[in-house]
C-alpha cells in the first residue's frame, strides 16, 4: 500500500457562470520516499487538487478519495485535519510570505509551529531546534538569523525558512507547489539540490508541482500531466522524457528551449487552456492537439495504460504504440491520423497550422 492514494478525485466549484470543473477524476498513486512531479499549464488543477487532500478548497464539492497512511482525508472534520496539516503532511509554498507572518521572527515562528503540534517541548527545546533546522536548510550563522524578521531573509532565505518550517515536525510528505518559480534560475537550482537532499535525508515523500519540466527532470521519480483537471499521463519520469505518448506532454517537451525533442527549436503549443465551465467534447485537447482524429472531437479518451509495465499511463486515442520521440513513433502517429480523420478534425488540424505558432509542427 502506498503513503498516499489519491482516486478518482473530483472538485467543482459553482460560480455566477456556472460551474467550474477543477480536478475531474485523478488517480495517482504517491510512495514514502518517492517524489511525484505534476506537472501542468496554469489552471489545469495542480493547486487545487493538491489543496483538497489538506481540506484547503473553501467553497469547492469534492468527491473522491484520497487515503493517507490509511485514513481517508476525504471528509475528515477541519480537527482531524489540522492534526494532519504540517505534522503528518508539510505545504511549501511558490511564496513564503503567505505562510510566514511578516510581524513575528523567523526563528520564534518555526518555534511556535513544534510547540503547537507537541506540547511537550519546552520553549527553550524549541528555539534550539529552530537554530538547528534554520542550519540545516543552509541559513548562515542561524543563531543570529534566527532573531530575524521574514522581510530581513532575501526571498532565497526565506524560501529556506519555509522548507525548514515544513521539516519541523518531519511529515511524511511534503507538498511543493511552485517552490522556486519565484526565484532566479541559480537560487532555484540550490533550492532544488536541497529539498532533494533533505528528502533522502528525512526519508520524505514529496509532490513537486510545477510547470517547469526542467525541475521535474531534477527531482521527480514519477511524473503526472495534467490537461484541464484530468491526467493526461502518468509515467516515471525516464518515460515521460524519453517515450511521451500524450500529444501534451510531447508538446510541453518541445516547448522546453533549445529541447532536443524540438530538434533544438522552440515549439510553443497552439492555443490557449481551456475553460473549464465550458470544455470541450471529447478529449479536451482537441482543440490544440496536431493529432486530432475523428473520434477525439466525442468520445473523452480515459488513462490506460500504455507500456507493459502498467505503470505508464495516457489519456488519448492514439496506439500505445505510438509513444516516443524516434521517427518510427512519428510515423506511427501520422499513420494512426491518416486513417482515423476526416472533415471535421481535419478542419480543426488546419486551423492549428496555421496558428503562428505551429510553423509545421502540425500535420494538415
Ligand atoms: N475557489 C475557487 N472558485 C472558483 N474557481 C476556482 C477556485 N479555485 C480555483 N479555481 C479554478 O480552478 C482551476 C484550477 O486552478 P488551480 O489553481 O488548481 O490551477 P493550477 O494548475 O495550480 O495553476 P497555476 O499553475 O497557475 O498555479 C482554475 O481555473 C481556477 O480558476
Ligand atoms: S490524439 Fe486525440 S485523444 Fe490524443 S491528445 Fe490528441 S485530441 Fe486528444
Ligand atoms: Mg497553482
Amino acid at each position: 500500500m502506498s503513503l498516499l492514494e489519491v482516486r478518482d478525485l473530483r472538485v467543482s466549484f459553482p460560480t455566477a457562470d456556472g460551474v467550474v470543473r477543477a480536478v475531474r477524476g485523478v488517480s495517482f498513486d504517491v510512495d514514502a520516499g518517492r517524489t511525484i512531479g505534476i506537472v501542468g499549464e496554469s489552471g489545469s488543477g495542480k493547486t487545487v487538487l493538491t489543496q483538497t487532500l489538506l481540506g484547503l478548497t473553501a467553497g469547492g464539492q469534492v468527491s473522491g478519495q484520497a487515503v493517507f497512511d490509511g485514513t481517508d482525508l476525504i471528509g475528515l472534520g477541519e480537527e482531524q485535519l489540522r492534526r494532519v496539516r504540517g505534522a503528518q503532511i508539510a505545504v511549501i509554498f511558490q511564496d513564503p510570505l503567505t505562510s510566514l507572518h511578516p510581524l513575528y521572527k523567523v526563528g520564534w515562528q518555526i518555534a511556535e509551529m513544534i510547540r503547537a503540534h507537541d506540547k511537550s517541548v519546552s520553549k527553550k527545546q524549541a528555539a534550539q531546534r529552530a537554530v538547528e533546522l534554520l542550519g540545516r536548510v543552509g541559513i548562515p550563522q542561524p543563531a543570529q538569523r534566527v532573531k530575524d524578521y521574514p522581510h530581513q531573509f532575501s526571498g532565497g532565505m526565506r524560501q529556506r525558512a519555509m522548507i525548514a518550517m515544513a521539516l519541523s515536525l518531519e511529515p511524511k510528505l511534503i507538498i511543493a507547489d511552485e517552490p522556486t518559480t519565484a526565484l532566479d534560475a541559480t537560487v532555484q537550482a540550490q533550492i532544488l539540490d536541497l529539498l532533494l537532499r533533505l528528502q533522502q535525508d528525512f526519508g520524505t515523500a514529496m509532490i513537486m508541482i510545477t510547470h517547469d519540466l526542467g525541475v521535474v527532470a531534477d527531482i521527480a521519480d514519477d511524473v503526472l500531466v495534467m490537461y484541464a483537471g484530468r491526467a493526461a499521463e502518468v509515467a516515471s519520469k525516464r518515460d515521460i522524457f524519453y517515450k511521451p505518448h500524450h500529444p501534451y506532454t510531447k508538446g510541453l517537451l518541445e516547448s522546453i528551449p533549445n529541447s532536443s525533442a524540438a530538434g533544438g527549436r522552440l515549439r510553443p503549443i497552439t492555443g490557449q487552456p481551456p475553460s473549464l465551465i465550458n470544455l470541450p467534447s471529447g478529449c479536451a485537447f482537441h482543440p490544440r492537439c496536431a493529432y486530432v482524429m475523428d473520434k477525439c472531437l466525442t468520445d473523452e479518451p480515459s488513462l490506460t495504460p500504455v507500456a507493459q509495465d502498467g505503470f505508464h499511463r495516457s489519456a488519448c486515442w492514439l496506439p500505445a504504440s505510438a509513444a516516443g520521440l524516434s521517427a518510427e513513433a512519428e510515423d506511427q502517429r501520422r499513420r494512426t491520423v491518416g486513417e482515423g480523420r476526416s472533415v471535421a478534425a481535419a478542419k480543426i488540424a488546419e486551423a492549428i497550422a496555421k496558428s503562428p505558432e505551429a510553423e509545421g509542427s502540425v500535420i494538415a
